[in-house]
């Protein structure tokens, strides 16, 4: 059986530096170990949150631009749209006559996300994991790289799965979750306690995909940090939140682990450290973040590699569509 890998991201978040090491490194291995690879942009799950109607099409285009720029090559990975290929949804309401309820009662996210207010949730967001299983069902896809946060929804994508292929037939592969190397917890830059966000007030918080080599700079160098000298071992980072933070994302940018960071700058003081985090982050990120602008500025472009993704896409999702029409014995 030949690998094949999805995965999707929400263009909600405004994309930062969090997503792109805790995410788009690990698919831009994937993609050059050679695996066939499918990468959209979640824009069905997206609309299960209050979105803006006026923003969704442009963070859709942004959350292609960054996978662009981050390293995805079109050329060898297929980026789409999940709305522009119906399969999706088609293939969900299949899915959904399958999926337990007492199974989709239990996951974290939606318990996290509807609140206290889970009587006025939308139906979307109780059955978003069953449209994270069509998403992947309907590629047959084998591996789907994910964040820890995520991996209950593969669960229950393995499940209805399973059902299927039971009830129907042997038809899916059970997709294995794929949690390539440790995705790095990127904190705020003010607060080494809060996770990095794009929904933080203050934008020295976070670094922006679309941040310049000078602002990439600047706030790494305003950074809080605290008054010791950087740590002489990972014990001693106990209770230092912030020193932790900017040690993670220095090994994370530099694709080390902290102990080897820990080493080169035991003893040191911040006033050495930020320097060299600040120009290895803008080393890294800036070639990204030009790229990112330079899309930006250009969205006939983003659509024409769209396009060409979304094709490949619905291809591939309609076969699986007609099979699973046919196995739960559809008229036609
Ligand atoms: N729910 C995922 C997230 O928020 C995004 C996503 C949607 C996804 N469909 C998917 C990820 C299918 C992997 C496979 O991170």
């Amino acid at each position: 059986m030949t690998k094949r890998i999805l995965s999707g991201m929400q263009p909600t978040n405004n994309l930062h530096l969090g997503n792109y090491l805790g995410a788009l490194k690990n698919w831009i291995k994937l993609q050059n170990e050679g695996a066939e690879c499918l990468y959209m942009v979640a824009d069905l799950h997206a609309i299960t949150a209050n979105h803006d109607p006026k923003a969704l099409a442009k963070s859709t285009r942004e959350i292609a631009a960054a996978f662009i720029a981050s390293g995805i090559d079109p050329a060898k990975s297929k980026i789409f749209v999940q709305s522009a290929v119906p399969g999706h949804s088609e293939l969900m309401w299949l899915l959904a006559t399958i999926a337990q309820l007492g199974k989709l009662e239990r996951m974290t996210q939606f318990k996290d996300k509807a609140g206290k207010n889970a009587e006025r949730a939308g139906l979307g967001l109780f059955a978003y994991p069953v449209l994270m299983a069509a998403d992947i069902l309907v590629y047959k896809a084998t591996h789907v790289p994910v964040g820890e946060d995520q991996k209950q929804h593969l669960e229950l994508t393995r499940d209805v799965a399973a059902t299927f292929n039971k009830n129907f037939g042997e038809t899916f592969p059970l997709p294995e979750p794929f949690i390539t190397g440790p995705a790095p917890r990127v904190m705020s830059l003010r607060d080494g306690t809060k996770k990095m966000s794009k929904s933080d007030e203050s934008d020295y918080s976070r670094i922006n995909l679309t941040d310049d080599a000078d602002a990439i700079a600047k706030k790494v160098k305003k950074a809080t940090s605290d008054p010791h000298d950087l740590p002489g071992s990972k014990a001693e980072l106990e209770g230092r939140a912030e020193a932790a933070n900017l040690l993670t994302i220095y090994s994370a940018l530099a694709d080390q682990d902290i102990e080897k960071t820990i080493n080169e700058f035991a003893g040191k003081q911040f006033s050495a450290f930020k320097p060299a985090l600040a120009d290895l982050a803008v080393a890294k990120l800036a070639p990204i973040t030009k790229r990112m602008t330079e899309l930006m500025a250009d969205p006939a472009q983003i659509d024409a590699y769209l396009e060409r993704g979304n094709e490949h896409a619905r291809g591939l999702s309609e076969k699986t569509v007609a099979e699973a029409r046919e196995k739960m014995g559809f008229w036609k």
